[in-house]
């Protein structure tokens, strides 16, 4: 494969329109008479509406409507099994659908006005009296009422256990028995959720919503709404980082629908960051993990237990307990995973969901037992290293592990670590090195992509996809133009619309291998009609010639064995009469080849802490994260998003924190100002490594995807790190300076 474009570190081809402000943001169109609207939330976890009063907001000049369960039309939800392409098991939550309170913060009426700020003020006007109920929110408090976490969810994969877990633990000379704690998190991307909705002159809907897929923001208003598709137009051609909350379709989408159609008007809806804190967040979980070893360091038994949070309305499942089996080489694992209903919003999908704090547990377990058998942590997970994935029996597509440890640890220096905690003090710091392993899934999706090559020599390339601030658009731009041979200038990619081919929603890192697959089939089928096209030109040198015969670079067609012998394209479509050529592609991942093995990335973390031995503060001073991502189709993005994926791991390990309120089943540290993420202030010098392996298997580009590896790993590593700079075991995130003394 020629390599002009992939792989090589190219700029974002929307960076310059990001910067400038030319990017338009959903909250940011806008149209004449344009309404806005703006929501109510309650303020109970549960219980039921007894009376809303809308009289003092609906008295005031300018104020349109206010729509509460009362007079929200019943045509809506006309389709009751209706499901997103998000959807856990259960039924979606339904905006203003009757007068039940489910969690604290839900949506209870809409107030639509002329203006923002009178339907702000409007707002507080809105008076709802409650009838309460009691709510249960806190997990710790009711595991005995735990049931299984199963049911048919995209991606989650049920755990499954093998061996005998508990006479090989009984049987183990080394044992290792703990739990596991970290808070819940939600996902602050800068950009707010938001949905305009414009209504066309001819009833029809054009709607900017912020979400990660078009095609599933299209779906839910035409199901919900009883609407065809011909009159829905979903666009999102820029998102301000999502992480995962705008997966599923979130209310302001339904509630601006809602006021568009029934006012037949324009309608903004923009949520507030509070807000924000109302529809989903990673789940806290409480996990114990019990390892048995041979004094040697070889695992024998495995078992990782977790139990989660959902609400009454749907199971929310991610593969938390699934991870062992696919590190290690180990005979006898049990994983559990069970759920606990409370009244609260259903979890939601955050970067890494399941694979975050899951792998947190246990590769800080692993840290654990490499003291206990007083191993070097690194040979720990060396020594029990998975050639094929245990828990499938099948061998893994690629993995590149083995090289990440070892490029890793000799980029940070691991050799040169005393083992003995407390013993690197520089000062008044005690430093910690520690480390640990990443996974995550390399998944391909069906997609479909369309492309027109037209006289002028430009190439126009499109899907329905998402670009979240990861790079879609530039990988997309970069496929296409390597294919063809054109230059990337010459190359435009559209996204984030829902007249384009079908996508799904961009999440579980799987964007890259099934858009950028597709983006390169059609772009081969483009190809392929050029050359024919050539070899109609009267004497042609490429009569009957077969794609595998030429290259395709530079903007012309050229003979491989004579490259004397060569064609323009730019003289193909002129001999040929020829405006455009248009061609479509979808893309169908062939599971029969796909299933026959275990498609992961991996990734090997190492972190450096300084920890003040008075006050406890900790600084994470240096991270190595290697990766094992298959083929690395552009440097520059691709270690932005390990970049990014390692702030993450930050931010998780040592700041964040949504803490609810029991009394009230409510989170109150909803606003940036509580809620502490890592800013550039606490940014360690990140080192990226990539071990890259073509993974032919997952996609036909080579790639397997990197939007979450980034950060798993990264949260023990730096706990491991506290303890071996402290000698205490904080098995908690995140690691607060109160906890760490
Ligand atoms: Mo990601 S949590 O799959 O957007």
């Amino acid at each position: 494969m020629a390599t002009n474009f992939i792989g090589k570190p190219k700029n974002r081809v929307d960076g310059r329109d990001k910067v400038t402000g030319t990017a338009k943001y959903t909250a940011e169109f806008h149209r004449p008479g344009l309404l806005h609207g703006v929501v109510v939330s309650g303020t109970i976890a549960k219980g039921r509406i007894k009376n809303i009063d809308t009289t003092a907001a609906l008295r005031l000049e300018g104020v349109v409507e206010v729509f509460t369960h009362i007079n929200t039309p019943k045509q809506a939800w006309l389709d009751l099994s209706y499901k997103d392409m998000d959807a856990p098991p259960g039924e979606p939550f339904r905006p203003l659908h009757n007068d039940k309170i489910q969690f604290n913060m839900q949506p209870v009426a809409l107030v639509v006005a002329e203006t923002l700020e009178l339907a702000q003020y409007a707002a507080t006007l809105v008076k709802v009296e409650y009838e309460v109920e009691e709510h249960r929110t806190k997990l710790a408090d009711h595991l005995e009422d735990a049931i299984d976490g199963d049911g048919f969810r995209a991606g989650f994969v049920p755990p499954k256990s093998q061996g005998n877990f508990k006479k090989a633990f009984s049987n183990s000379e080394v044992q290792l028995d703990v739990e596991y704690f970290h808070g819940a998190e939600h996902h602050n991307p800068m950009e707010m959720h938001a949905a305009t909705v414009f209504y066309e002159e001819d009833g029809s809907l054009t709607i900017y919503d912020k979400t990660q897929g078009v095609k599933n923001s299209q779906h839910y208003i035409s199901m919900v709404f009883g609407l065809s598709k011909k009159k829905v137009r979903v666009l999102s051609p820029f998102v301000g980082g999502a992480f995962g909350s705008a997966l599923r379709p979130q209310y302001q989408l339904f509630l601006a629908t809602l006021a568009a159609l029934e006012l037949k008007r324009s309608v903004k809806v923009e949520l507030t960051r509070p807000q924000m804190f109302s529809f989903g967040h990673r789940p806290i979980t409480i996990q114990n993990l019990k390892l048995g070893a041979s004094p040697d360091g070889k695992l024998k038994a495995i078992s990782h237990k977790a139990f989660s949070e959902t609400s009454r309305f749907e199971k929310y499942v991610e593969n938390v307990v699934n991870w062992a089996a696919k590190l290690y080489d180990c005979d006898n694992i049990e994983q559990v995973y069970k759920l606990v209903r409370l009244d609260m919003y259903t979890p939601l999908d955050m970067r890494a969901p399941g694979g975050a704090t899951g792998v947190y547990a246990l590769e800080s377990a692993m840290d654990e037992l490499s003291y206990k058998l007083k191993m070097d942590p690194m040979e720990l997970r060396l020594k029990n290293y998975s050639e094929e994935d245990k828990s499938e029996g099948k061998p893994f597509s690629t993995k590149t592990l083995r090289e990440c440890f070892q490029k890793g640890a000799a980029k940070f220096g691991w050799e040169k670590r005393n083992p003995q905690p407390r013993s690197m003090k520089k000062g008044h710091d005690l430093i910690g090195w520690g480390m640990a392993t990443g996974v995550w899934d390399a998944m391909q999706v069906p997609a479909r992509a369309k492309a027109e090559f037209s006289a002028d020599g430009t190439l126009t390339v499109g899907s329905a996809t998402a670009d979240i601030g990861t790079g879609t658009y530039t990988i997309m731009t970069q496929i296409a133009a390597e294919t063809l041979g054109l230059p990337l200038e010459k190359v435009k990619a559209n996204l984030g619309d829902s007249d384009l081919p079908f996508a799904f929603i961009e999440g579980g890192s799987s964007t890259a291998a099934s858009v950028g697959s597709a983006v390169q089939k059609v772009c081969e089928k483009i190809a392929k009609k050029l050359l024919k096209e050539a070899g109609k030109i009267k004497d042609s040198p490429f009569k009957g010639a077969n794609p595998e015969e030429v290259i395709f670079a530079d903007e012309m067609i050229t003979d491989k064995i004579n490259p004397s012998i060569s064609m323009s394209f730019a003289e193909i479509m002129e001999s040929r009469e020829l405006e455009k050529i248009n061609k479509k592609y979808m893309l169908l991942p062939n599971m029969l080849k796909q299933n026959k093995y275990s498609r992961n990335t991996h990734s090997a973390v190492f972190a450096e802490v300084k920890v003040d031995e008075d006050l406890g503060t900790i600084k994470v001073n240096r991270i190595v994260s290697a990766i094992d991502g298959g083929r690395i189709l552009n440097l520059k993005t691709a270690h932005s998003q390990i970049l990014g994926g390692v702030v993450w791991g930050i931010s998780m390990a040592v700041h964040e924190d949504s803490f609810m309120d029991h009394t009230f089943g409510r989170f109150i540290n909803h606003d940036l100002s509580k809620y502490h993420i890592s800013v550039n202030a606490d940014m360690p010098e990140i080192d990226v490594v990539f071990v890259e392996e073509p993974d032919m298997v997952v996609s036909s580009v080579g790639a397997k995807g990197i939007g979450e590896i980034g950060m798993v790993g990264v949260a023990a590593a730096i706990g491991n790190a506290v303890f071996h700079a402290t000698g205490k075991r904080v098995r908690s995130l995140p690691i607060t300076q109160e906890k760490a003394m």
